[in-house]
C-alpha cells in the first residue's frame, strides 16, 4: 500500500438543510445539485446522511417536475452515473418553492423549512446558497433577515450564507454587497466561493510548494524567467448569455478564478495553514500587483472575442450570434495580460495570465519557466532549453518538469525530457468535483478554501483600472479571434515583444 502522511482531516458535517437560491439556473443544474448527488452515501459517502436541499427560484414549478429536472441534470453533469435506488433516497429529500422575486417568499421558506426540519427530524441548521445575480444579493439577505432566517452566530444552530461569484460588477457594487452581507451576517457565517479552489490541483500548489524543499528554494526573481497563466475554455457563452454579456471574460475569469490561481502560487508562505493567515497571505500578494495604470491597458492587456470558427472540427457560431447576444455588444470573451508582483521575491519577473472562451481545448495550466542556464559548460552556444515546471490544473491533472538528460550514445549529444506526474495514474479513485469538497467544507464550517471581502475588494481594485480604461478611451482594440484560435495575435504580441512565447497547448 502507497505510504501517506494525513496532516489534517475533513472535519465532520452535521445534519443540515440547504437552500439553493436560484434553483433553476445553470449553475444549480450543472455543479451544485449533481455534486450533493455524488456527495451523499451512495456516491461519496461523505455527506451527512440527514440533509434536506430546497430549490428556490422565481419560478412556479410543482417540486415533482423539479425532481425530474435535477434527474436529468444529474445524469448529463454528474461525474457519477445515476442509480436508481441512490436517487430515489436523494430526491426523497429535495423539494422545490417559488417565487423568490417575491418578498411574501420568505414567510414561505420559513414554514417550508420548518416543515422539511420536522419531516426529516433535522436541526435547524441552515445553508443558503445564493446561485443569483450579484445585484440580487443584497435584497437577499435583506429579505432573509426580515423574515427571521438568520441565527445568530453564537446559536446553538447555524445559518450559514454561500455567495458565489461575482461578489458585484465593480470595485464599487462589490464594497456595497460586502457591507450589505456584513449587516446581516457575521464574517464566521459567511463563505464566499470561488470554486477553483476547490480544484484538487489548486490546492495541491500548497502542498507542492511548501511540502517540498526543492520548489520553494528556486520560487522566486533569481530563478524564474516568467510564469505563465493559462485557463482555456473551448465552450463558447452557451446559454449564458444574460449573465455573461454584461461581464465578460475580465469579470468572469481574471477578477476571481485567475487571480486565486496567481496569489496561492506566488503568495509568501503563510504562517500556518489556517483560513486566516493564508488568506492574509494571499491578500498581501495582491496587494503587491503593480496596478494597471492609466495608459497601461493599452499595452498590457488585451481583450478579443471569438466569431465563427470550429472547435474540436465542429463548426461553431460566433460571439454576436449566439443566443441573446445584442450585435451591438462589446463583451470581451478573451483576455490576456502582463502583470507584476512588485516586491522582493518577484522583482522584475512577468506574469503572462490569459484566458478565454471558444479556444483550441478545454485546458488550464500554470507554466514556469525557469532562467536559461549559465553560457558555460554544455550551453557554450546558448541553446539548451531551460527548465520548466508545468502544473496542469485540469484536464488531465498533475504536473511536469521538464529537464535536460544524456542522450545515450557516443559524444554528448543532450535531449529535454519530461518528469511527469498524473493524477490520474498516480492516484486511485475518482478526482472529486471542486463542488463536493466546498459544498462539504461549508456544512463543516471551515472557511480555509474560501475568499474574504478583503480578497474580493482587492481584486476588483486590480480589474477596475482595466475597466476604467475601456470604458473611457473607445480607441482600445476588441480583437477578433476565431473560435478554435487561441485568442488573437495581440496575445502573442503581448508576450513575444518580451522575446518570449505562450507555451504551446
Ligand atoms: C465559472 C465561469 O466561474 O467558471 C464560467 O462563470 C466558466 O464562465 C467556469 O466556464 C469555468 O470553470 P471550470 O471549472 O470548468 O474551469
Amino acid at each position: 500500500m502507497e505510504q501517506t502522511y494525513q496532516v489534517a482531516q475533513a472535519s465532520p458535517a452535521p445534519p443540515c438543510t440547504i437552500v439553493i437560491f436560484g434553483a433553476s439556473g445553470d449553475l444549480a443544474r450543472r455543479k451544485l445539485v449533481p455534486a450533493l448527488y455524488n456527495l451523499r452515501s451512495c456516491g461519496g459517502g461523505m455527506a451527512p446522511h440527514d440533509y434536506a436541499i430546497l430549490g428556490f427560484a422565481r419560478r412556479p414549478i410543482a417540486p415533482d417536475a423539479f425532481r425530474a429536472q435535477m434527474r436529468d441534470a444529474v445524469i448529463k453533469f454528474s461525474r457519477l452515473d445515476l442509480d436508481d435506488a441512490c436517487w430515489a433516497d436523494f430526491a426523497a429529500r429535495l423539494d422545490y418553492l417559488g417565487g423568490l422575486d417575491q418578498p411574501e417568499a420568505f414567510d414561505r421558506l420559513r414554514v417550508k423549512l420548518e416543515d422539511l426540519e420536522a419531516a426529516f427530524h433535522l436541526p435547524p441548521n441552515r445553508i443558503y446558497y445564493l446561485s443569483i445575480p450579484p445585484e440580487a444579493v443584497n435584497e437577499t439577505v435583506a429579505r432573509l433577515d426580515r423574515a427571521g432566517l438568520i441565527a445568530k452566530p453564537e446559536a446553538p444552530h447555524f445559518t450559514r450564507v454561500v455567495v458565489e461569484k461575482p461578489i458585484g460588477h465593480d470595485l464599487e457594487s462589490a464594497r456595497l454587497t460586502n457591507r450589505a452581507i456584513l449587516q446581516h451576517f457575521a464574517e464566521s457565517q459567511v463563505f464566499r466561493i470561488d470554486h477553483y479552489l476547490g480544484k484538487e490541483t489548486v490546492q495541491n500548489l500548497l502542498v507542492l510548494r511548501f511540502a517540498n524543499t526543492i520548489f520553494e528554494r528556486m520560487w522566486g526573481a533569481r530563478n524564474v524567467d516568467h510564469v505563465q497563466i493559462t485557463v482555456a475554455e473551448s465552450e463558447g457563452v452557451g446559454s449564458r448569455a444574460m449573465y455573461y454579456e454584461p461581464a465578460g471574460a475580465l469579470r468572469d475569469m481574471v477578477q476571481n478564478h485567475m487571480l486565486q490561481l496567481l496569489a496561492l502560487l506566488a503568495m509568501e508562505p503563510p504562517v500556518s495553514l489556517e483560513a486566516e493567515a493564508v488568506g492574509e497571505a494571499k491578500l498581501n500578494l495582491l496587494r503587491a500587483l503593480r496596478p494597471i495604470g492609466p495608459g497601461d491597458a493599452a499595452t498590457r492587456v488585451v481583450r478579443g472575442r471569438y466569431s465563427r470558427g470550429k472547435v474540436g472540427g465542429v463548426e461553431v457560431p460566433g460571439y454576436l450570434n449566439e443566443k441573446d447576444i445584442p450585435s451591438n455588444s462589446r463583451t470581451e470573451t478573451f483576455v490576456a495580460l502582463k502583470a507584476f508582483v512588485d516586491n522582493w521575491r518577484w522583482a522584475g519577473v512577468p506574469f503572462y495570465l490569459r484566458t478565454g472562451k471558444r479556444m483550441h481545448a478545454r485546458e488550464s495550466l500554470i507554466h514556469i519557466q525557469f532562467k536559461e542556464v549559465p553560457r558555460i559548460l554544455f550551453n557554450r552556444a546558448g541553446f539548451l532549453p531551460a527548465n520548466a515546471l508545468t502544473l496542469r490544473i485540469q484536464p488531465d491533472e498533475g504536473f511536469s518538469f521538464g529537464v535536460l538528460a544524456k542522450h545515450p550514445g557516443p559524444g554528448v549529444t543532450i535531449s529535454p525530457v519530461q518528469m511527469n506526474l498524473r493524477y490520474q495514474s498516480e492516484f486511485e479513485g475518482p478526482v472529486p468535483d471542486a463542488y463536493e469538497r466546498l459544498l462539504l467544507d461549508v456544512m463543516a464550517g471551515d472557511h480555509t478554501l474560501f475568499v474574504t471581502d478583503s480578497f474580493v475588494e482587492q481584486a476588483w481594485a486590480f480589474v477596475q483600472s482595466i475597466l476604467d480604461q475601456w470604458a473611457t478611451n473607445p480607441d482600445l482594440p476588441l480583437y477578433e479571434y476565431p473560435a478554435g484560435a487561441m485568442g488573437p495575435p495581440a496575445a502573442d504580441h503581448l508576450i513575444e515583444a518580451d522575446g518570449r512565447r505562450w507555451l504551446i497547448l
